[in-house]
């Protein structure tokens, strides 16, 4: 298989980030400058991907206009003589070849994808939660990618979280022990459990958010029941895929979706920022703070 393809869902309501996300959409929340989304964009173009499918919906405009050139601003800054600024927003119009769907209804992640069948047809291809930030020396796509190549199969990125944190996510069943070493293996997974209790869970490697599919999930989704919360369940039909394996993630995972965990991002990524200036001065407020 040949992985040319990338589908980014953003188009979830982002409840537990309201009354932010009334009108601007959760994939739209800056971490440092810029965008989530923008983000997502970068690390599948990082990873060799031409061609990508975000699957918008109402409210989402500002998503399609953020990718869009923005001729009027850019020659107000060049008559400035900002160029540094200039260049930053030039790039962003770049960004590769983006096309848009919308989903029409909000009926889960997994309707999101089913969405992008017309798109990518029988082709596999990459899926990035848009609302989700990967960052790694190697793109977290460009490695899943080189595994799912190897054994053409759907692959998954997983992360071994907290075992108190098992509960909230998708969690792989794997033959795999916790202190196996699994830096640069793929291995088959078995099953997944969607939020399981700490004492059922099979293991603590947890669905992060990165993924490639055959165009056999599309089959699967047709063939799954909306789940918990009356939304089609994504990890439902991963369920029903007839191979699949796992890689296990090597970067540092953000997560948006919540004010905690964005406000983490928001820290984390300006303590490592490189210009010498932002992260001596979020060190320094922090040192203050915390004195
Ligand atoms: P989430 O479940 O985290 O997003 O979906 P949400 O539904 O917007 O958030 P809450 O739970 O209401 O706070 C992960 C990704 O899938 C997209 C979201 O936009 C997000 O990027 N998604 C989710 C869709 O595109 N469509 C949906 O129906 C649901």
């Amino acid at each position: 298989m040949e992985v040319t393809k990338a589908v980014i869902p953003a188009a979830g309501f982002g409840t537990r980030f309201l009354p932010v996300t009334k009108a601007q959409p959760k994939e739209m929340m800056p971490v440092l400058d810029k965008p989530t989304i923008q983000y997502v964009v970068e690390e599948a173009i990082a990873a060799g991907i031409e061609d990508i499918l975000i699957i918008t919906g109402r409210g989402k405009q500002a998503i399609e206009r953020h990718f869009d050139k923005s001729y009027e601003l850019e020659e107000a800054l060049e008559a400035a003589g900002k160029t540094d600024r200039l260049n930053r927003v030039e790039e962003i119009a770049d960004l590769g070849d983006i096309h848009y769907v919308r989903q029409k209804e909000r009926e889960g992640l997994g309707d999101a994808v089913r969405y992008a069948e017309k798109h990518v047809g029988e082709n596999p291809f990459a899926l990035l939660l848009g609302d989700t930030i990967i960052e790694s020396d190697t793109p977290c796509t460009q490695t899943l990618i080189e595994h799912a190549e190897a054994h053409d199969v759907s692959t998954l990125s997983l992360e071994r979280v907290p075992w108190a944190q098992v509960s909230s996510y998708g969690v792989a069943d794997a033959d795999i022990d916790d202190d196996t070493d699994l830096t640069d293996e793929s291995f088959p997974v078995s099953d997944f459990i969607e939020k399981p209790a700490r004492e059922d869970a099979p293991s603590n490697l947890a669905i992060t958010g990165r993924y490639i599919f055959t165009a056999e999930i599309f089959d699967a989704l047709d063939a799954t029941e909306k789940g918990v919360g009356g939304e089609l369940q994504l990890t439902d039909a991963i369920r029903k895929l007839t191979d699949i394996r796992g890689v296990e993630l090597t970067g540092d995972r953000y997560d948006i979706g919540t004010i905690p965990s964005w406000l983490r991002a928001n820290i984390e990524m300006s303590l490592q920022y490189d210009d010498g200036e932002m992260n001596a001065a979020v060190e320094e407020f922090l040192q203050e703070r915390f004195r």
